[in-house]
Order: C-alpha cells, then sequence, then structure tokens
C-alpha cells in the first residue's frame, strides 16, 4: 500500500450513514443490507462502477462493515492464475465480501470460474496434469462479490449478468465535496474555515480522492506558514503552486485539451495520436483525465475521434479557425 492509498484507508468513513453523496446508491444499499440480514443470507452480488476516486472502495468496505462480516480483497490484475481465485474464494467464511477491484482486467478465462461460484456458491475446478485430469466440484459458503470498475463496458455481459445489484458512481457536487472536506478536516484535527473548504470542493474534479489529496497539501502549507487554521488565502496559493486552475484542471487536463485544439486543429483526434502528443498512457487518459473533461464539456468523444468544444476555445482563449473550401 502506497501512502496515498494508507491516507485514504485512514479517513475512509466507516458506516453507510457517514458516508456523503451518492444518495440513490446509499438509501438502495441501506434497504438491500437490511433484507440480507432479516432473512439471514448472504447480500446479492454487488457491482459498482464509475470514474476512479468516487468511492467503490469506500463502499466495498461499509458493505462489509454495515453486515458485520470479513473482506477479502483482490485486484483483477492481481489474479494470473485459476488457483488465485481458487485460494481466495475457499478462504471465504458464510456471509463474506469478497471486494475484486478493477474487475474488468480480470483474464476471461479465470472469469468463467467465477460463474457458478457467483451462481451457485461452487468451485468448479479441474486437477490433475494432461491425459489424467478430473473435475472436482467444491461447495463454497454463500458470500457476496462485490466487482468495482471504471469500465462496466468492458465487462462480459455473462459477468455483468450475474450481478444482482449494480450501482453506477456519480461525480459529487460542490456542496457534497465541502462536507467531505470538512470530514476530513475533523477526521485529521485541522481546522479550515467555510470558504477554503469550498475552494478547495470547487477544484477537485468532482472527486472526493482529489480533494483529499489537495487537502493534504495545503495543510502542508498551512503548517509551513503557522497557521492553525487552513483559510482562503492559503488555499489559494497553495493550488496556485501546485497548478491548479480555476476549475479544477490541472497541468495534464490543460495539456490534453491544449494539443486536441492546437496540434490537431480542434479534432477529430484518435485516442492514440493524442497519448502520443503528451506522453501519456491511454488508459490514463481514457479512465481518469476525459471522463471528467467530457462531463463538463471541453471534449467531446465522437466516432471519429476527441473533439475541443466552443467552451474549450472559450476557456483557453484560442481563436476557431474554420477552413472553408
Ligand atoms: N471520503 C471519500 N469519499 C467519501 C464519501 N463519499 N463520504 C465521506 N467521506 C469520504
Amino acid at each position: 500500500m502506497n501512502q496515498d492509498e494508507q491516507f485514504e484507508k485512514s479517513i475512509r468513513p466507516a458506516l453507510i450513514d457517514e458516508y456523503i453523496g451518492q444518495t440513490e446508491v446509499k438509501e438502495n444499499m441501506k434497504v438491500f443490507i437490511e433484507a440480507a440480514k432479516i432473512r439471514h443470507e448472504s447480500l446479492d452480488h454487488v457491482l459498482l462502477y464509475g470514474p476512479p476516486g468516487l468511492g467503490k472502495t469506500t463502499m466495498a468496505y461499509i458493505i462489509a462493515n454495515e453486515l458485520d462480516v470479513n473482506i477479502k480483497t483482490a485486484s483483477g490484475p492481481s489474479i494470473e492464475k485459476p488457483g488465485d481465485l481458487a485460494a481466495v474464494l475457499s478462504s471465504l467464511e458464510p456471509g463474506d465480501v469478497l471486494f475484486i477491484d478493477e474487475i474488468h482486467r480480470m483474464p476471461r478465462y479465470i472469469e468463467e470460474i467465477l460463474y457458478p461460484a457467483m451462481e451457485d456458491f461452487t468451485l468448479d475446478i479441474i486437477i490433475g496434469s494432461e491425459g489424467s485430469t478430473r473435475n472436482i466440484k467444491i461447495d463454497l459458503p454463500p458470500f457476496t462479490l462485490v466487482g468495482a470498475t471504471t469500465k462496466a463496458g468492458d465487462l462480459t455481459s455473462p459477468l455483468r449478468d450475474r450481478f444482482g445489484i449494480v450501482n453506477k458512481l456519480q461525480y459529487y457536487t460542490e456542496e457534497e465535496l465541502t462536507q467531505i472536506v470538512k470530514r476530513t478536516s475533523r477526521v485529521l484535527d485541522t481546522q479550515i474555515d467555510d470558504e477554503a473548504a469550498r475552494e478547495l470542493a470547487k477544484r477537485s474534479r468532482g472527486t472526493p480522492r482529489i480533494a483529499n489529496k489537495l487537502f493534504r497539501r495545503v495543510r502542508d502549507f498551512a503548517l509551513v506558514e503557522n497557521k492553525d487554521i487552513i483559510d482562503i488565502d492559503v488555499t489559494k496559493k497553495a493550488l496556485e503552486r501546485l497548478k491548479i486552475d480555476k476549475s479544477g484542471l490541472d497541468e495534464t487536463d490543460k495539456e490534453l485539451i491544449l494539443a486536441v485544439i492546437e496540434k490537431f486543429s480542434g479534432g477529430p483526434v484518435g485516442i492514440d495520436s493524442l497519448a502520443t502528443a503528451i506522453g501519456e498512457e491511454v488508459s490514463t487518459i481514457e479512465d481518469m483525465y476525459e471522463p471528467y473533461l467530457i462531463q463538463e464539456g471541453f471534449l467531446k468523444r465522437t466516432s471519429r475521434g476527441r473533439i475541443a468544444t466552443e467552451k474549450a476555445y472559450k476557456y483557453f482563449e484560442k481563436e476557431r479557425y474554420t477552413i472553408w473550401k
């Protein structure tokens, strides 16, 4: 676990009522959790999808906590062999939550082991070596698979269909992010005034992970400047130093939009060319940068590639030249 992950874990809410925002998801989950508890059954499998940093992992931990069961975690890319999945499945106790992050990155042939496990709580495995193999079925305790993905479209339909509960997480409003910043300030015992909390919220791209990360950096500036409360001045100064602009766009967001405008005449440009132009991975652009820029109307995705919108031209004060032929 890296430092950021440790930090996130330390400030994560443990109960569903402490979780801010995602109201519909939260209210529905409360009902499903309560019903599972009344019936003394495992909760149906849950798929959580949406852009990174919106609280999918946090929600998975809360589900396990509210059900009062253990949570075992794995991630799609870390499950390389059927045995890896078999090992984690056979370690589960009745009612436990198995959380698989980035479930869309799990190899397909491993996915197939999950189908009977999810449906009938059985593990079908082949043992022995070539020539003398045998299929064996092992009963598993009832469990809840919580899968998280940034790309629901990349899941195969047999896997997607096996989740009884499917939740899409949305970007947070400024108000919700302000509350999250204030909550973090209480947990970390560092005061922030309302104006500063709102400013951080405004510049966090709708994403709690970003809000909390920025909070940590602003807190460093306040500490070094001997301020015992984070105010708007130190917040603005820190954000300026971090090159986070008034809408929360960072240097990469800016570079991405300007590349479309300046290097590709506003587009359409294919994602591969765009990635090469700014020196980022295609998946980083697709998962982390583009969703927010599209949601905010700076970029548009068309069948021929990405295009910069009128709003993008205005925002960066660029002229749009049209060549009439
Ligand atoms: N920290 C990260 N996401 C959060 C959320 N949705 N509510 C409260 N704290 C959070």
